[in-house]
């Protein structure tokens, strides 16, 4: 059996959560590797609905192993309550600590982080990234300055105290005198820190020796993404992103498996886009077409997982789509919210932009740009509703459906492997499986 990395291929919020929950029946370990809790993916499982936002979305299933890799920025108050959270549903049983293991390299997100996040976007006077405020760039910043504090750090109280010290010193100028807050007291915080060391230790582990174990007793994996493509910190729309590497190069330098490993990677896109959050979203349609984008909003129940923010509708950007290919090397598609188009007076597709009056087929790499490039667009048949029970394969589906699906297997020269037509588990069409070996 192949590892399989899954991508967010738009600006996230694809479906990811679905589709690993799914695939994780065909896999023995499910790996985070970058991101933290700013991601929410859903799972909807006998139609009860489960939010995670650190918790791989392997959970669900017993007999899965859970990794949380050294390329997360891990916030132990909002593990704890997840851990929690899917003790009392009845989703984990006791000893959650034999099913979710973390990395004792990954960076911890302590609470200077959240507040400088918050901070930030309140005052900035424009440009705010509009983040989900849990810390997550500060937090990323802390490890490449080399001044973050790791999960190995907690579980030594001898040294941590003198870590944290040398962290403050520099947050509390800014907190204080740059942005009027209140300095974060040393000693409060060393000892929420210690306490939460103390009740992770029986989680903590070298995730990738235990990956290296696995690979050698050729136990299957599915890395599990968060955030999308387009969020990206190199690859992205700059500066409007995330603080992570979100393709799928990010699942090698977050869990510190080798390239040979990856066996394929799936990216998963809806059958429209949506954004949450500032910044350029060439094909959105909230001022062209306002009510469409409202109608789709509600069918798609398009409102933020982790800030319930409502999600900014667009149009399915095949330029943007076969970008994300190309920089995560997507060897299949999951094409997900089928259904929420379902009926529509038609569909349009972007197959090109406008900038500055030349017909251009790549993302200009500048925000200003992105900002006024004009999509140009193809317009389709939308398809019918019809019933999915009926469909057991791609030729069982309504002729506009498959039109949709070859021009996007055209245009970005990959096949579209799994086909979500609603939230729920069984709601699927599974059209070949990535992780069998050719
Ligand atoms: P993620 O961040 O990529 O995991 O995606 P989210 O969970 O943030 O957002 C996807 C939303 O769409 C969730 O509410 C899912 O339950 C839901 N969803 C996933 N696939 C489908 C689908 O095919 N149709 C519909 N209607 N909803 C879906
Ligand atoms: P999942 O995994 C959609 C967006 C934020 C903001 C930008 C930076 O559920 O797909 P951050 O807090 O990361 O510094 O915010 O990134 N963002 C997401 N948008 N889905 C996500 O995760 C996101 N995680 C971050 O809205 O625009
Ligand atoms: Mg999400």
């Amino acid at each position: 059996m192949k590892n399989v990395v899954i991508v967010g291929a738009q600006w996230g919020d694809e479906g990811k959560g679905k589709v690993v929950d799914l695939y994780s029946s065909k896999a023995e370990y499910i790996v985070r590797y970058q991101g933290g809790n700013n991601a929410g993916h859903t799972l909807v499982v006998n139609g009860k609905k489960t939010v995670l936002h650190l918790i791989p979305s392997g959970i669900l299933h017993p007999d899965k192993v859970c990794l949380i890799a050294n390329g997360v920025v891990f916030d132990p108050a909002v593990f704890f309550k997840e851990i929690e959270s899917l003790l009392s549903s009845g989703a984990i049983l006791n000893a959650p600590y034999e099913r979710v293991r973390v990395s004792d390299r990954a960076h911890v997100i302590l609470p200077y982080h959240c507040l400088l996040d918050a901070v930030r976007e309140a005052k900035a006077a424009g440009g705010k990234i509009g983040t989900t405020v849990r810390g997550i760039g500060p937090a990323y910043e802390d490890k490449v300055s080399r001044r973050g504090i790791r999960v190995a750090d907690l579980l030594d109280a001898s040294t941590l105290k003198m870590k944290l010290a040398h962290a403050l010193e520099e947050k509390n100028v800014l907190l204080t005198q740059l942005y009027g807050e209140h300095a974060v007291d040393l000693d409060a915080l060393y000892a929420s820190c210690v306490e939460l060391g103390e009740r992770l230790r029986p989680y903590v582990a070298d995730i990738k020796s235990l990956l290296m174990t696995a690979l050698q007793h050729r136990r299957t994996m599915l890395f599990e993404g968060a955030q999308g493509t387009l969020l990206d910190i190199d690859h992205g729309t700059y500066p409007f992103v995330t603080s992570s590497n979100t393709i799928a190069g990010g699942a090698l330098t977050g869990s510190g498996i080798g390239e040979g490993a990856i066996g394929a990677v799936v990216g998963i896109m809806k059958a429209y886009v949506t954004r949450v959050g500032a910044g350029p979203f060439p094909t959105e349609i909230e001022e062209t077409e306002p009510e469409l984008a409202e109608k789709i909003r509600s069918i798609g129940q398009e409102f933020g997982a982790t800030t319930g923010r409502k999600r900014r509708i667009g149009w399915l950007d095949l330029i943007a789509l076969k970008y994300a290919v190309e920089v995560n090397g997507i060897t299949g598609l999951a094409l997900t919210k089928a259904d929420v188009l379902n009926d529509l007076d038609h569909l349009k597709l972007c197959t090109s932009y406008t900038l500055g009056g030349n017909t251009v087929y790549d993302l200009p790499s500048r925000a200003e740009d992105l900002a006024r490039i004009e999509p140009n667009y193809e317009i389709y048949p939308c398809w019918p509703s019809y019933d999915t029970k009926k469909v057991e394969s791609k030729q069982d589906l309504p002729e506009e459906l498959q039109a949709y699906i070859r021009k996007i297997e055209e245009f970005t020269g990959v096949p579209i492997v799994l086909l979500s037509v609603g939230p729920g588990r069984e709601e699927t069409l599974e059209i070949s499986d990535p992780f069998q070996e050719d």
